[in-house]
């Protein structure tokens, strides 16, 4: 998780430990585990698992077999890693993994990690093979059945595998891997040394699918959708007849989670709405219409522009209006959860990427609590709901869609805590600047959506830095602000590609925000890609 995003506003509260709920869905019938070696696309081959319709779950590589073990899976998945089998301290293959009779896969790593432990020739090699390869079958075998003899694949390593274990048959090959696949049938170990997950390996979910439906005998029984009615019982079983309190953001994750415990608890749950006047042109009201009016869920909302925009006034450095405002949200929830009697639990939109992130899930690590609409304090004395705990962001859309949550809370783009208030740059954030940003970034918006980009865009927003430059309208010079178009595409946040808007698209915001917005005078566009760049400003 990006730094930042543990102050302030989006702190985490206090490492809590919390009494995990059994991780696996009671619907999840069939289970694969993936064993996490540190590679960069491990929560994808779970996703893609979960995607082909089977409940997943990630682990850390040196969870206790019995850990595995229990969840009875009907496979087992190690993935790629960043190591060197040879390196000093690089993650083993605990060789009793293989011994509870259940097929085992080899990403990349994984794959590594097999044909060491169990006598095949794996070497370092000078050079490495990254990106793109063509790959070669010379026997499909049970794991590459119905793909072509020639094809293209993904591949990111530099150790190699000469020659698969004694007994064990090798499947493929590559421009710069000997061998890129293998399996014993018998023994039910396979390997594969690109990266089926990833959509450049046009065969890859082919891969897949051969290991979990022909190898596994897995059945395509689980969908997020189909968590609903469990997750709604397992909350009416945690609450009993106590009361709940959820802070919402508007964001999806605190949304959904809300909807999930009203549907279990009905009015015994209170939604909380604090609108610290830094969110976007009618996001405030699109929430409380969507909760209270439609959804008829107890809701306070709290106008609390004056408050925050007081405790703004004449600070110009990011990091104290994050402070600020994370304080004074506290503060304002506090008063609000004062008012209610007997509330007893917190709900809170924890994902299953941020289970991962803070320690795998196995109910053996201090999990943090994580939440998404303020750095609540650490002796705020409530139980924790998570609803969500199990499932990743695509998850939680799908879910939130089911239960009727308008299209523009399910596909909202992620929106930092302290919204518009760190947008305006080496500035305060006063009334006046927040509406010329607000202005701009709904013209933006409307844009972006009418072109029908939204969707594609992991974020688009303005950016208002505190300088003036000269212009002319009419007949006139004019000293007027900036306006920075920021768009970016991007999986997880942690890297990010600039978007690469439309020319016209670009010229119509442009000559909206100008002729629209009297204060600005210049329109210009962010062309930088993260790293180096962020993507927020500050
Ligand atoms: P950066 O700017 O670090 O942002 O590339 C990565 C992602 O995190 C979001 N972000 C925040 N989200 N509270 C949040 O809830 C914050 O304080 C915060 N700061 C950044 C940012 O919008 C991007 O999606």
């Amino acid at each position: 998780m990006p730094k930042r995003q543990q102050s302030a506003l989006a702190t985490e509260a206090a490492a809590a430990e919390v009494e995990t709920p059994p991780s696996v869905p009671a619907v999840a019938t069939e289970t694969v585990v993936v064993l996490d070696y540190g590679g960069q696309y491990s929560q994808l081959i779970a996703r893609r698992v979960r995607e082909y319709g089977v409940f997943s779950e990630l682990l850390p590589h040196h969870v206790a077999v019995e850990e595995v073990r229990k969840r009875r899976p009907k496979g087992i998945i190690l993935s790629g890693g960043p190591s060197s089998v040879y390196a000093d301290g690089a993650p083993k293959l605990d060789k009793e993994l293989l011994t509870l009779g259940v097929p085992v896969l080899g990403i990349c790593y994984g794959m590594q990690l097999l044909v060491l432990e169990l006598g095949g020739r794996v070497e370092g090699a000078e050079v490495g093979e990254f990106g793109r390869s063509r790959l070669t079958v010379h026997e499909q075998g049970r794991l590459l059945a119905g793909t072509p003899p020639d094809q293209t694949c993904w591949m990111s390593h530099r150790d190699t595998v000469y020659s698969p274990p004694p007994g064990y048959e090798a499947l493929a090959s590559s421009t710069a891997s000997p061998v890129a696949a293998f399996e014993s049938v018998d023994r039910g170990v396979y390997g594969i040394q690109f990266h089926p997950e990833v959509v450049h390996t046009p065969y890859g979910q082919q891969v897949l699918t051969n290991f979990l439906e022909e190898i596994c005998g897995c059945e395509r029984t689980w969908s997020a959708t189909s968590v609903i009615e469990e997750q709604i019982e397992r909350i009416r079983a945690q609450v009993g007849d106590g009361r709940a309190i959820c802070g919402l953001s508007g964001g999806v994750d605190s949304s959904v989670a809300a909807l999930l415990v009203h549907r279990a608890i009905g009015d015994r749950l209170t939604c909380v709405f604090v609108d610290h006047g830094l969110m976007r042109k009618n996001e405030g009201q699109q929430v409380i219409s969507a909760f209270r009016d439609h959804f008829k869920v107890p809701l306070v909302a709290v106008d609390a522009e004056e408050r925050f925009l007081a405790r703004l006034a004449g600070v110009t450095e990011p990091e104290e209006k994050r402070k600020r405002i994370g304080a004074e949200f506290i503060r304002v929830f506090e008063e609000e959860a004062a008012r209610l009697d007997d509330v007893s639990f917190l709900v809170q939109g924890t994902l299953y990427s941020d289970v991962i992130e803070s320690g795998g899930g196995t109910g053996t690590a201090t999990i943090k609590s994580h939440h998404n609409v303020g750095g609540l304090p650490e002796d705020l004395e409530f139980s924790l709901v998570e609803p969500l705990r199990t499932l990743f962001k695509d998850e939680v859309r799908a879910v939130g869609a089911e239960l009727g949550l308008p299209d523009r809370l399910v596909w909202r783009q992620p929106f930092p805590g302290p919204g518009l208030a760190i947008r305006i740059v080496g500035g305060e954030a006063t009334r006046e600047k927040l509406e010329v940003l607000r202005e701009a970034d709904s013209i933006l918006q409307e844009e972006i959506r009418g072109a029908g980009l939204y969707r594609d865009l992991w974020q688009s927003f303005c950016v208002l830095p505190d300088i003036r430059t000269v212009g002319v309208q009419g007949d006139e010079r004019t000293y007027a602000n900036v306006i920075v178009i920021r768009a970016v595409t991007s999986d997880d946040a942690m890297t990010a590609d600039w978007a690469r808007l439309p020319y016209d698209l670009l010229e119509k915001i442009s000559s909206r925000i100008t002729g629209e917005i009297r204060a600005v005078g210049r329109v210009v566009l962010d062309i930088t890609s993260k790293p180096p760049g962020t993507i927020e400003w500050e």
